[in-house]
């Protein structure tokens, strides 16, 4: 018998026996069929995509390493000017029916101009993770936000192994975080073309990227196979839909049977009347701020969920509690709600006297043509969305935590 050994077939590497390669093979396929999908739509959209690339790589240039008000510094000034320029267009204080509905037709558009022009300050605001949590007291900032994140991955009952799909995925700060938490594998879907270069970026900073696939794609027309997921979760995201049920529906299909989907939506509450003028002026306010085309009701996401054919399992309003510390509080001004020293900083940043601060440093810089034009605009229109959602959150007319948990029956 010889001793000589044979090179085998597959390099071990690259061997399905080899489970890193198992993993991230699985996840290349996902991301590359869906790629492969991309070819089969329309050729406006199409079109659209290309542009959007296009223009993200001209604004953001080639490096996502930067963050925050370095980032900002950055930008090419032409382009900045045109895409607070195209976010602003549907902006323009109407509430009425035909500007809503120009909002609703212009989604994709315009969300994608409006996270071209905030993602910066919401990392320089936030960090990597674009969401609010419960806060408990002697808790730092941190410390709540991967706990929230870790609530969501437990109510989806997440677990080693499964393949979960992260809609709207931001950065990927969550996605990271329960990744690391459940030891799961994440593709994450975002329309902007930023975020996503950001996300795969950190991904490999921190060593993550066996574990995740960042991809580009709108949540109103999903690109991977039906039944392909595990497990799906969405972290204040679903709300920039023009239509809730589009959004569930392509959830829904794409969610194995059995498979659970787990949200925090951010709604409008039963608290809230349409036709009182304070209550939509509350709801404008954060629309315009934040993207959204048209804040839904709790009553609209049920409807949408169970009309795509989810089964709830449960429903909580995580913000209708009795909490010390409000969930607004990084927003509030309110210097009582700081929990530890190490949040100093960041509520400086986040609250009133911070922002005003940050605005006027933005104004005196974009006069000198240090900061690009409108970075005044985008921080105001943040402005109006932090009074929109404080004074949602202290009337109780709006949550950004209205917990969903969902089952695709077997069958
Ligand atoms: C408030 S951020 C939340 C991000 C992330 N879930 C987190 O908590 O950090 C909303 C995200 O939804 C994404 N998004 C908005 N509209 C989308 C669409 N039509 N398709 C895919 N992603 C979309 C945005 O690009 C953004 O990443």
């Amino acid at each position: 018998m010889t001793t000589e050994s044979v090179a085998p077939l597959v390099p071990e590497e690259k061997s399905t026996a080899n489970p890193t390669y198992a993993k991230t093979s699985a996840l290349d396929k996902i991301s590359e069929t869906a790629a492969s999908h991309t070819k089969e739509l329309d050729t406006e959209v199409q079109e659209l995509r290309k542009r959007q690339n296009l223009f993200a790589q001209d604004l953001h240039g080639d490096d996502v390493s930067r963050t925050g008000i370095t980032a900002i510094l950055r930008k090419n000034k032409d382009a900045q000017k045109e895409a607070v320029s195209k976010y602003l267009k549907h902006w323009d204080g109407l509430t009425d029916k035909e500007a809503e509905e120009k909002r609703l037709a212009d989604y994709n558009e315009s969300t994608h101009s409006y996270y071209n022009v905030v993602t910066d300050f919401y990392e320089y605001g936030w960090g990597t993770s674009f969401h609010f949590s419960r806060y408990y007291p002697g808790e730092n900032f941190q410390q709540a936000t991967a706990r929230h994140e870790h609530y969501l991955a437990h109510q989806a009952g997440i677990q080693d192994g499964d393949l979960v799909l992260d809609v709207g995925c931001g950065v990927g700060g969550p996605a990271r975080e329960i990744a690391r938490f459940t030891n799961c594998n994440v593709i994450g879907l975002n329309n902007n073309d930023y975020q996503i270069k950001k996300a795969n970026y950190y991904a490999k900073k921190f060593g993550l990227q066996d574990q995740m696939r960042f991809v580009k794609g709108d949540f109103m027309n999903m690109e991977f196979e039906p039944n392909t997921f595990d497990k799906v979760y969405a972290i204040e995201a679903t709300c920039h839909a023009p239509e809730l049920s589009g959004v569930y529906g392509e959830i829904y299909k794409v969610l194995k049977p059995n498979g659970v989907f787990a949200v925090y939506e951010w709604v409008m509450t039963d608290k809230y009347d349409e036709n009182n003028e304070e209550h939509r002026k509350i709801a404008y306010d954060i629309e315009v701020g934040d993207g959204i085309p048209k804040m839904f009701s709790r009553e609209t996401a049920v409807k949408a969920l169970e009309s795509v054919g989810f089964e709830i399992l449960k429903q909580e309003d995580l913000a209708n509690t009795e909490d010390p510390v409000p969930w607004y509080y990084p927003l509030s001004g309110n210097w009582k709600y700081i929990q530890t020293l190490s949040d100093v900083a960041t509520f400086f940043r986040t609250s009133f006297i911070g922002r005003v601060v940050t605005t006027n440093f933005l104004r005196v810089l974009e006069k000198v043509k240090l900061a690009p034009p409108g970075s005044v605009d985008v921080a105001n229109s943040l402005e109006s969305a932090a009074v929109g959602l404080v004074a949602g959150g202290e009337k109780g007319l709006f949550t950004p935590m209205m917990l969903f948990v969902c089952r695709k029956p077997a069958n």
